[in-house]
């Protein structure tokens, strides 16, 4: 940024959270989808969003990294609010380029897996460090095959999307999101577009990247993955957090009859 400031969250302690949302308000056409959502993720800690459909837990996931402007409320990530920068002393939203700046150090991966089809997968996850980063091509090359490695996918470097299963193509988008170094991982329902038997594979990467101290946002309908990866879930319904805590508690215990609801239908 030039002579921009990020804009220090004025709430934040020494010991904030890596993500924070307060009193987070979103809507569409007069209709409000997010009616004041409040959450913390410390570094580290996996977070798994469960809900109905329509409930606002895509609209959240993108507003944490601006691709959605928010109507009220504020989302800070390591302490600095997203979107906003200061300039003499007044806030402004950012513009574009600045935002994208913020949004590398936020990684995101998406039902669909939007890999870019003309590109291997090496291509494809060396594209932004190379583009954006300005990461000599070689080093790339060296990082994003260590990545591929990662996500078990070493030997399918020089394949193309099409020729992938879509459990690989996601593999490969986990990777692309990693090679940017990214601070925070959102995944929106990263496994619910794969045939049953490719579920398990994203599932272990996943559940490995979270055993590595990755901080990550997981809306997920993978019950059984929430309750072993995640410190605490979320359960939202209707733009507003139901219930939340330690999987053990929301999952196995709930308190809410709209929690008890949602999980009759998805176990
Ligand atoms: N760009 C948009 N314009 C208008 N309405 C939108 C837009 N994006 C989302 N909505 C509406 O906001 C509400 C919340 O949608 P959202 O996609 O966040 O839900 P979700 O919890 O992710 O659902 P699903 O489980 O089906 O993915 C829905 O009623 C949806 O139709
Ligand atoms: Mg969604």
């Amino acid at each position: 940024m030039t002579d921009r400031e990020r804009v220090p969250d004025p709430t934040a302690s020494a010991h904030q959270p890596l993500l924070s949302a307060r009193k987070v308000r979103k809507s569409f056409g007069g209709v409000e989808v997010l009616k004041g959502i409040s959450l913390d993720v410390a570094a580290g800690q996996v977070m798994c969003l469960l809900g109905p459909s329509g409930s606002g837990k895509s609209t959240f996931l993108r507003c944490i990294n601006h691709l959605e402007r928010i109507d009220g409320g504020r989302i800070s990530v390591d302490g600095e609010l997203v979107g906003y920068a200061a300039r003499h002393g007044r806030i402004f939203e950012m513009n574009r380029r600045e935002v994208a700046k913020q949004r590398r150090g936020i990684g995101m991966v998406f039902q669909r897996f939007n890999l870019f089809p003309h590109m291997t997968a090496l291509e494809n996850i060396t594209a932004a460090p190379i583009g954006v980063r300005g990461l000599p091509k070689p080093a790339a090359r060296d990082r994003g095959r260590e990545l591929l490695d990662r996500v078990g996918l070493a030997d399918l470097a020089q394949s193309y999307p099409a020729q992938l299963s879509g459990g690989q193509q996601q593999r490969v988008a986990i990777a692309r999101a990693l090679a940017m170094d990214p601070q925070l991982l959102l995944f929106d329902e990263p496994t619910s577009a794969l045939d049953p038997e490719l579920v398990g594979d994203v599932l272990d990467v996943m559940r490995a990247l979270a055993a590595d101290g990755m901080t990550m946002v997981v809306v997920t309908h993978e019950i059984g993955f929430a309750r072993g990866a995640a410190d605490e879930v979320v359960f939202m319904d209707a733009g507003i957090v139901v219930e939340s805590g330690p999987p053990a508690r929301v999952l196995d215990n709930p308190q809410n009859p709209r929690t008890q609801a949602f999980l009759d239908s998805v176990i």
